[in-house]
């Protein structure tokens, strides 16, 4: 495929302006990939014919589905164990010290694909039910894809999605089989909620303890990576915490948060000692 062809460009355009993701070089080649199934559905045999057919005013449906084909879904439990490890001793205790008094939690899986993310965090907290007892804790999952959002709603992993990053002792503690699938058992998928939310738009309502937004941020341009950040600080409370993947860095990226001096890959917002 020739990935400088005005078709393939229009298309990863729409996933540009829709999600803020951009399709840099190198990731180009995916296209034509990632677009089979949306032209097999529509008996479309070229990405010149596709591009032709979803820039028609009334294509929003065909305009979503190749946003939806082109978006990366790449995830798993307890990604970047490291980080979880941290998450799950210190970066808790943190928090947990700093609302003793509310005994209340709030956090936010931004871009969750999946849902794997949100329910690492439950994983971590179900893992010390005395630690928790008599705490409110919500954890929210939110991810642009509405298909992605509907897994994790649904709670339903493939053999492979659960041979990634869970532990087998987890995966029988809470997981229940269903045919060749596994099925999170309702208590630890109540303790998740999901929605469809864009990291371009206004953040969920409320005031966030701690936020992961991992391996997201990546492909947006600096510009709107900045942008995403702030959006993020007005969510955050003054002394929470902020997560990226283990690649990502703030530093250059935004002056909004610091690199927490505790809590090692963690950061806080600037300024909160
Ligand atoms: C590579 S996955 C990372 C999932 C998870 N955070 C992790 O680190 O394993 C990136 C996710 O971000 C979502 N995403 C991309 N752009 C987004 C946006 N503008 N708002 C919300 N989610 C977005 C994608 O749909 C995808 O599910």
């Amino acid at each position: 495929m020739d990935v400088t062809s005005l078709a393939a460009r229009s298309l990863s355009g729409l996933l540009e302006q829709a999600t803020g993701q951009q399709l840099v070089t190198g990731r180009r080649w995916r296209i034509e990939t990632a677009l089979q199934p949306v032209m097999r559905a529509h008996g479309i045999t070229s990405l010149d014919q596709l591009a032709g057919m979803a820039f028609q005013p009334a294509a929003h449906d065909l305009r979503n589905e190749v946003v939806e084909a082109l978006l990366n879904h790449e995830t798993s439990f307890f990604r970047d164990l490291a980080s979880f490890r941290l998450l799950g001793t210190e970066g808790l205790e943190t928090m947990a010290r700093r609302r003793t008094a509310q005994k209340r939690l709030r956090i936010w899986s931004a871009g969750c694909s999946t849902g794997q993310e949100a329910y690492s965090v439950a994983l971590l907290l179900a893992a010390r039910p005395d630690r928790w007892a008599g705490w409110t804790i919500e954890i929210l999952g939110t991810d642009v894809s509405p298909a992605a959002i509907g897994q994790a709603r649904d709670g339903l992993y493939s053999q492979f999605e659960v041979q990634r990053g869970l532990p087998i002792g987890e995966l029988l503690a809470r997981f229940d089989p269903e045919g060749e699938a596994w099925r999170i058992k309702p208590a630890l998928r109540s303790r998740v909620m999901f929605s469809v939310h864009n990291l371009l738009d206004r953040p969920p309502e409320g005031v966030f303890d701690i936020i992961l937004c991992r391996n997201v941020l990546l492909y947006f341009t600096a510009e709107r990576r900045r942008a995403v950040f702030d959006r993020l600080t007005a969510a955050m409370a003054a002394d929470g915490l902020l997560i990226l993947g283990a690649g990502e860095t703030i530093l250059d990226q935004s002056e909004a948060f610091e690199p927490d001096p505790d809590l090692r890959g963690f950061y806080r917002r600037t300024g909160q000692a």
